[in-house]
């Protein structure tokens, strides 16, 4: 399998290869990885790529994947003001 022809993150593009360098250069956990390389940061919030990239950290450094924290979820949020929540009771 050649590495940098696999594609781990759909959403930010990156690669097998991406995620090797990043645990030889010594990111051993998955927020950093996450940090470094935007995995998991896309639209899907790392539903399909954050279990493979686990799956390659816990191979390449003997880690249980249940030793693996999962990075904590931060969905894109853009702020909404109050009046579109509430209603003075006339309809439109
Ligand atoms: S596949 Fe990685 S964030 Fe969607």
């Amino acid at each position: 399998m050649d590495s940098e022809k696999v594609i781990v993150c759909r959403c930010e593009d990156v690669l097998l290869s991406d995620v090797l360098r990043a645990i030889e250069r010594g990111y051993r956990d998955l927020e950093s990885i996450k940090r470094l390389l935007r995995v998991g940061m896309g639209s899907c919030q790392g539903r399909h790529c954050l279990p493979i990239i686990a799956r390659v950290l816990a191979k390449t450094t003997g880690l249980r994947i249940d030793e693996l924290n999962y990075p904590s979820s931060r969905p894109p949020l853009m702020p909404i003001q109050l009046k579109y929540f509430v209603s003075d009771g006339n309809e439109g």
